[in-house]
């Protein structure tokens, strides 16, 4: 007798009686269920961010059926078809949404578009969860992006905006959302806020918010002294709020994927973190609500130096620029670690290549510019033919996962995986250092 193979895919959040009768009529279609599950990355890529369980759980959910002789994770464009040739399939099929969308699969095997049981979704599903409300705070235009991810994430919307100076919104925002210059109305309004105004007012705003029970997500660096970190810290942990840094760049997949590889060993022992970004801005006039270069771009220089050195080095130095008090337009930091040094270079007043490299005892990790927002790696050795390429696609900057990882947090009361409190606390120690200008030169 020939083994009919059948294959399906789907993301089976929140599992419920929709997926069950789709696995039940695909297995018996044929002798062999094959149940492709897609992995979060490439739920990404279809817009699908807000699967609310891992994609373990939901791998789990579909085993718990007993249906599937076999699971496999659906994690590229393009692997359907691929799979279809590699495991011999004789039928794909998945239910009628999706019809007409599969007929190029019809040239490799038969293809079968199931009736969708009426009246049930993940996304309904996901719908009747409470909404989280994030208010916004600040005069960066990354508010404007903040909007528009906040869009692909479910289970969230935008309460509306204290702002000092609306001039950098856009103007669909100024015209949709309540924009508010009287901060305590904003946190009535919400149950979280996203904190991205100067540095220097980000421990007050946090306060405040903190002590009105609202979880709070901020840029990087949280607070500009150790100790302020600290009591905020403390005091969201006795109120059981979650307070947590937005530093993009964390929660981009390519990145985090570099990190890991750089961690497991792949270019040997790393010796040498180098980064570098830059962003030239017109650094004059008014510069009172204008971020640093420190500000602006050091936590994102440190991060990588941080995740892969860790934060006990010996010994650092901060070397600056300065065209006004506070306000460096360029700064060089150098950490020297026991076996291991690092160096990032940051400016708002000076252009430079925005790199990353990693160096290792067998090898390197090249980040092109601009390292930070990267889909794009190379792990690099001697012989040129033992050269990887790595591309994931990153979607919204950053920001979209990072709403996701803000939200579920605040929901399960989960731990931040992808960017640990040491980091951010070591963060804010460098900044402390170069307000304080210890171990700081100035050129
Ligand atoms: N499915 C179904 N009947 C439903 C829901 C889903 O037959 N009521 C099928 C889909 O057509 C697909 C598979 O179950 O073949 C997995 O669907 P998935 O996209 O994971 O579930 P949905 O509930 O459709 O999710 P969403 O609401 O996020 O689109």
């Amino acid at each position: 007798m020939i083994m009919v193979k059948v294959i399906t895919y789907g993301t089976y959040d929140l599992f419920h009686y929709g997926h069950q009768r789709l696995l039940e009529r695909a297995k018996a279609l044929g002798d062999y269920l094959i149940v492709g599950v897609t992995s979060d990355s490439f739920d990404l890529t279809r817009g699908k961010i807000n699967a609310q369980q891992s994609l373990m759980e939901r791998i789990e959910s579909v085993r718990r059926t007993g249906l599937a002789d076999e699971i496999i994770v659906e994690e590229y464009e393009g692997q359907k078809i691929d799979d279809i040739r590699r495991y011999d399939i004789d039928i794909f099929t998945v239910g009628s949404d999706w019809r007409g969308k599969f007929d190029y699969l019809s040239e490799f095997c038969k293809v079968v578009y199931l009736d969708r049981t009426e009246g049930i979704s993940s996304s309904e599903l996901r719908a009747e969860k409470r909404v989280l409300r994030i208010g916004l705070v600040g005069e960066s235009i990354v508010l404007n992006k903040f909007v528009r991810e906040s869009q692909y994430v479910n289970g969230v919307k935008i309460s509306g905006i204290y702002t000092l100076d609306s001039s950098k919104l856009s103007d669909k925002i100024k015209k949709e959302y309540c924009i508010t210059s009287d901060y305590d109305s904003l946190l009535d309004l919400s149950d979280a806020i996203y904190v991205v105004s100067h540095p220097s007012r980000h421990y007050s705003q946090i306060m405040v918010a903190l002590n009105k029970d609202k979880h709070v997500l901020c840029e990087s660096p949280i607070t500009l002294d150790y100790q302020e970190l600290s009591r905020l810290r403390e005091l969201a942990k006795k109120r059981n709020l979650i307070l947590m840094d937005s530093l993009k760049t964390a929660y981009c997949t390519a990145y985090s994927r570099l990190v890991l590889l750089a961690k497991s060993g792949r270019i040997g022992d790393v010796v040498s973190v180098d980064a570098t970004c830059t962003s030239l801005q017109n650094v004059g006039a008014d510069l009172s609500n204008v971020w640093n270069s420190i500000c602006a771009w050091g936590p994102t220089a440190m991060l990588p130096i941080f995740q892969m050195l860790g934060t006990n080095y010996d010994k650092k130095q901060i070397i600056s620029r300065f065209v006004e008090p506070d306000f460096d337009i360029f700064s060089k930091i150098s950490f020297v670690y026991p076996h291991a040094v690092a160096s990032l270079k940051v400016g708002k007043g000076v252009k430079s290549e925005g790199e990353l490299i990693v160096s290792g005892t067998n090898g390197y990790i090249y980040v092109p510019a601009p390292w930070w927002k990267t889909d794009y790696f190379e792990l690099r050795y001697e012989n040129p033919l033992d050269n990887r390429r790595y591309f994931y696609q990153l979607e919204g900057e950053g920001i979209r996962m990072m709403i996701l990882v803000f939200a579920k947090a605040v929901e399960h009361h989960s731990s931040n995986k992808y960017l640990n409190d040491d980091i951010s606390a070591a963060i804010v120690s460098v900044m402390q250092d170069f307000y304080s200008a210890n171990q700081l030169i100035k050129i």
